[in-house]
Formats: structure tokens, sequence, C-alpha cells
């Protein structure tokens, strides 16, 4: 499959595959990749950097506004810079990870990050986009919409291997960024009504992937 233009929307949980799954069929279209979370991920990172209080809104608005953000697409070595520095390693660590729930329900900062989303997107001929909006808010029209699932104990387990973290603290964590993902009054995880759903546990990336293009295929080419 290599259509002249398209966009994926992949959606779902934590540990449902969608990073993965998303590059590796960035790659096989000969696309770019959007990793929605990570810019999530990078603004938090920025806000922590600053030393401003989580709950001081207005303030982390603030910050948000003002990070230079810098966004890779490349789907073999996605790259992201925040004003200048490089945020790879950093936005996976545990700090970010506890607070970017609270940063992703600032509405403010959403609608800023959808914005430059929809840029990148724009501008692209073919592009793999991932998050929990994408579907819904982001790219409503996009060619294909996946919304990938996994049991909870499968989303615990790869995601414990990623960072060699314990299992049951993963999937407690899981559990916690879950509920407050799709329980935000803006913009929550949720599936949209025209997207596929597909459970991932037990199912290989490969076989995942394949499947994502049998259903890009049949969906460009009718
Ligand atoms: O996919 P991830 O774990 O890197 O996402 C990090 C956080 O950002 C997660 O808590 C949910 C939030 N997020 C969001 O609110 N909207 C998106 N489109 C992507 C991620």
């Amino acid at each position: 499959v290599r259509p002249e233009r398209c966009v994926v929307a992949v959606d779902g949980p934590s540990g449902s595959g969608k990073s993965t799954v998303s590059r590796r069929l960035a790659t096989a279209i000969d696309g770019v990749y959007l990793d929605t979370g990570a810019m999530y991920r990078a603004i938090t990172w920025s806000v922590l950097q600053s030393g401003v209080d989580l709950a001081d809104t207005d303030s982390v608005v603030k910050v948000a506004m003002e990070t230079d953000l810098s966004i890779g697409t490349d789907p073999l070595a996605p790259h992201f810079e925040a004003n200048g520095v490089d945020v790879d390693a950093a936005i996976r660590g545990p700090e970010v990870t506890g607070a970017v729930s609270a940063v992703a329900a600032i509405p403010q900062v959403r609608t800023m990050l959808v914005q430059f989303q929809q840029e990148i997107i724009s501008a692209a001929s073919r592009i793999v986009v991932e998050g929990r909006d994408i579907a819904t808010v982001v790219a409503p029209d996009a060619d294909l919409k996946v919304y990938l699932t996994a049991s909870a104990a499968a989303r615990a387990q790869r995601r414990s291997a990623e960072d060699a973290t314990d299992v049951a603290a993963t999937q407690a964590d899981l559990a916690r960024r879950d509920r407050l993902d799709s329980t935000r009054t803006v913009d929550p995880l949720r599936q949209a009504v025209d997207a596929t759903e597909l459970d991932t546990t037990g199912m290989g990336i490969d076989e995942v992937v394949n499947r994502l293009l049998d259903m890009l295929n049949s969906k460009v080419s009718s």
C-alpha cells in the first residue's frame, strides 16, 4: 500500500501497542509518524523544568505556550526537543509520566497542541498519528481510524518489558492513567464511532501491522 496521500489515526490506552505498530505502519507506507503523547510529555517536561506549581493552571499554560517544541516525525528515529534540549529520554522518565495526565487535562494546552498536530498532518503526504483523541478531535477525516486495545495484563506486561519495571506496579499506574485520561472533561480517551477496534492481546506486531495494511488497502482502493 502506498497511497498518494493518507492519514491514519491510531488511538487507544497506554500499552495497547500503539507506538510500535504506528511506527511500523508508517515505515511500511513510506510515510511519517506523529507521536502526540510525546508532545504532551515534552510540554510536561518543560513545565516541570520551569518549577511552576502543577496546580497553578495559569502558570502551567503560560509555560506551555512559551515552550519551543521541535517535533521529529521519522518513524525510525522520532526525535524531540523542547527549548533546544534533547528530551527523548527525559520524557519517558517517571517524573514526566507521573505528571503528564494532569497537564494533558488542561483545555488551553490541548487546544494549542491539537492545532500544532493539525498543521503537521496537513503538511504530510502519508502520516500515521497516534494518541487518544486523533479520530475524535485531531483528524476526524482520517482515511483509517483504528482503536487498539489489549487486556490490562498484556498492556502492563509490554510496558514493564519496555521500561524494566515491576509488572504489578506498572499495571496499577496504567489503571491510574487510564482513569485520568478517560474521565477528563476535555477530549477524553474514547473510541470514535467509525473507528475499527482491534484487540491486540496475544497478537504479534507483524500480525497487527498486516491487519492494518489490509484495512488501509481496502479503504483507499474502495
Ligand atoms: O501515549 P503516551 O503514554 O505517551 O501519552 C502520554 C499522556 O498524554 C497520556 O497520559 C495521555 C495523554 N495524551 C492525550 O491526552 N492525548 C493524546 N492525543 C495523546 C496523549
